[in-house]
């Protein structure tokens, strides 16, 4: 297959996610990676992979407002299909929503809409949650809260710590966001900035990997 959809993918950190999307890109390309941290790991392993992969420095930029239409500028320099977020720790303003409009996705480790924001593993133990899992959604200006695109849901079990519970959600955080991916660059699953629009080709294939379209 021809891979003329463009991604590109935004970090801070570690870059496991970018990882799988790279090691499963079967219908798009990833053609540029983007980070507010010049340390993050993610960027070398972009680099390692051949994908051009930059940084910008916050100290570099009076406000953080200029410093955010700064990367965003870089973001649209590569001219993306899709911008995946991936573990990218900055909140995505309106004005760069409305720029990306529906084009923003990110993976978020919880079952949303419970447990939006940080510490969601601890969060969901506290909780005394059966399930827990991981969920990609359109980007919205609201943190967390655009609309759901799927989701993977795993066990909790009276024996999980944070950690081990993050462990078991990662795994699937690494078959989901590819799968999304690859189903929006072949036009199974269709996105807007309120909507998300699957195709009964991605309702069966989502079936057959056991994830659950929202
Ligand atoms: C993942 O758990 C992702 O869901 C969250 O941040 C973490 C990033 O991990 N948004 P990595 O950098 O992809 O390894």
């Amino acid at each position: 297959m021809k891979k003329d959809f463009r991604v590109v993918v935004l970090i801070s950190g570690r870059g496991s996610n970018l990882k799988s999307l790279l090691e499963r890109a079967e219908n798009y390309s990833i053609v540029g990676v983007v980070s507010n941290k010049p340390e993050a790991p993610g960027l070398e392993y972009a680099r390692s992979a051949a994908i051009p992969a930059l940084a910008l420095s916050r100290k570099d930029y009076g406000s953080l407002a200029d410093f955010k239409q700064a990367l965003f500028e870089k973001v649209a320099s590569l001219s993306p299909d899709l911008v995946c977020l991936a573990g990218f720790m900055l909140i995505v303003d309106a004005p760069q929503v409305e720029r990306f409009s529906g084009k923003i996705i990110n993976i978020h480790p919880s079952l949303l809409p419970k447990f939006p924001g940080l510490d969601t593993h601890e969060r969901a133990i506290a909780a005394k949650e059966k399930e827990h899992g991981c969920s990609v959604h359109v980007v919205s200006a609201e943190v967390d809260a655009g609309p759901l695109i799927a989701q993977a849901k795993c066990e909790v079990f009276p024996s999980d710590t944070p950690e081990s519970l993050a462990s078991r959600v990662l795994g699937f955080e690494h078959r989901l966001y590819p799968w999304v991916v690859n189903q929006v660059a072949v036009g199974n699953i269709a996105l807007s900035p309120t909507s998300v629009l699957v195709r009964e080709e991605g309702n069966n294939a989502a079936q057959e990997q056991g994830f659950l379209i929202v």
